[in-house]
């Protein structure tokens, strides 16, 4: 089974308790600046783009904007307690938009609305969940948060399947960051030690992947300070990395034969240099910048051939959450508890993909490691498995459905919104995935 771009769930009877509601005037801020990334990203798609290439790895963009309509109407305005619905102000939405229902590949075959009427619909149920918002309702508060997240989250994908298609770069309207790179070499040496693993019960709005912080006993390990660069990467290329069978996992080199793969997906050689496609151009490859859209196979077989190996999940966290000495007292980001702003960390808003590797040292977490917030995200080590006493959340088909065959990722991209990343999120996808915004850092045996 595999994590097409995104998921949606039903209601489950699982007891859930509703996390102390952010203020209403935030959670429509968040429901409209969503909305603004949304409209961003499609506003320039042709007639022909809008439905696009049937690819396991994308959605059609016209099913993919409605699906976020149904989304939004499904858990804010239709619940009724329970598995029961109210109808849908369109008669046809569960039967075109309910993910769970209609599988990933008769998307392209529906009877979709045009574009217009498509985000009519949105416009309509956006509009009557902000006036619903009006009113204090701590429960649809928590379920407007998570249309917010669930919106920014298909703005990813959205952004990754433009590179996936060799569209335009999507258009950004921030400021750029300044990207100006300082030496970032070797490892931060951690002691390890007891870690709370997982979010603390502090009243935010947390997936139920995240749930609960559990001690978990971390042994002395040294990670790098940065991520692997396209420097350190081309040279595992140049060693004829990919052809090597004695670097590659069983699984790893069956992903490799299959592709014929020989590099990264989006790498070529131009007169004997290394260049890369980003989004419809070709550019030299920037080699001071993190080695992006790699799998996890990928990734593995670089640790092999460089004596390294994939952090561990909890490893991860434990660098970039806690502080020397203050092992037990986890911070929200690697800097310290402020939200992320650009001169921290490289997340969506801040330029227009990733930064060198070395950049943002005031971002650093308490053991030097730089950027493990935004940038690219990180392969880990793990298999998304759930954390003691998991219990799904009401969105139940978040989660529960991608354990076991799916490898955590951490820390976000450039693409990822400031608001939805923290160091306890853990993303996942199939270890063949490289077309997400992910890189990674590795780990001393
Ligand atoms: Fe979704």
């Amino acid at each position: 089974m595999q994590r097409e771009t995104l998921n949606c769930g039903h209601y489950t009877k699982a007891p859930f308790m509703i996390p102390a509601p952010t203020e209403a005037v935030t959670i429509t801020q968040m429901l409209l600046d969503a909305r603004r990334r949304t409209l961003g990203l499609i506003a320039d798609l042709t007639h022909s783009q809008l439905l696009g290439p049937r690819l396991a790895i994308v959605n059609p963009p016209l099913w993919e904007i409605g699906h976020l309509g149904w989304f939004q109407e499904r858990w804010c305005l239709r619940r009724r307690g329970g598995d029961a619905l109210a109808p849908s102000m369109r008669e046809d939405a569960d039967a075109l938009y309910d993910s769970s229902a209609v599988a990933h590949r008769l998307r392209w075959d529906l009877p979709l609305p045009a574009l217009d009427a498509t985000l009519e619909y949105l416009a309509a149920v956006l509009e009557r969940v902000r006036e619903r918002l009006s009113q204090p309702d701590p429960e649809l508060a928590y379920f407007a948060e998570l249309c917010a997240l669930h919106e920014e989250m298909h703005a990813e994908a959205f952004t990754y399947s433009r590179q996936t298609l060799a569209m335009r770069a999507p258009p950004h309207a921030a400021a750029e960051t300044a990207a100006r790179a300082e030496a970032c070499a070797g490892d931060a040496e951690i002691p390890g030690g007891e870690l709370l693993l997982g979010a603390p019960r502090d009243g935010r709005f947390v997936f139920d992947n995240e749930k609960w912080a559990h001690p978990v006993r971390v042994k002395p390990f040294r990670i790098a300070r940065a991520a692997v660069d396209n420097r350190g990467f081309a040279q595992f290329v140049e060693d004829d990395g990919y052809a090597r069978r004695e670097l590659w996992s069983t699984e790893g080199w069956v992903w490799r034969e299959g592709v014929s793969a020989g590099h990264p997906v989006y790498w070529q050689k131009a007169d004997g240099l290394w260049c890369e496609r980003r989004y419809d151009e070709v550019h030299p490859l920037a080699l001071a910048e993190p080695v992006m859209h790699v799998n996890w196979h990928e990734a593995d077989a670089y640790c092999r051939w460089s004596g390294r190996r994939l952090p561990s999940e909890a490893e991860w966290e434990f660098a970039a959450a806690t502080a020397p000495g203050a092992e037990l007292s986890k911070r929200r980001y690697p800097w310290g508890d402020e939200s992320p702003d650009p001169g921290k960390a490289n997340l969506f808003g801040s330029g227009n993909g990733p930064v060198p590797v070395g950049a943002l040292p005031a971002g650093d977490s308490a053991w030097g490691c730089r950027q493990m917030i935004g940038n690219v995200w990180e392969w880990t080590a793990d298999a998304f498995a759930p954390y003691p006493g998991f219990v799904a959340d009401p969105y139940a088909e978040y989660s529960e459905p991608w354990f076991g065959d799916h490898k955590v990722l951490r820390g976000g991209s450039h693409a990822t919104r400031a608001h939805l990343i923290r160091n306890t999120w853990r993303n996942f996808y199939t270890p063949d995935r490289s077309d997400v915004f992910a890189g990674f850092r590795t780990c001393a045996p």
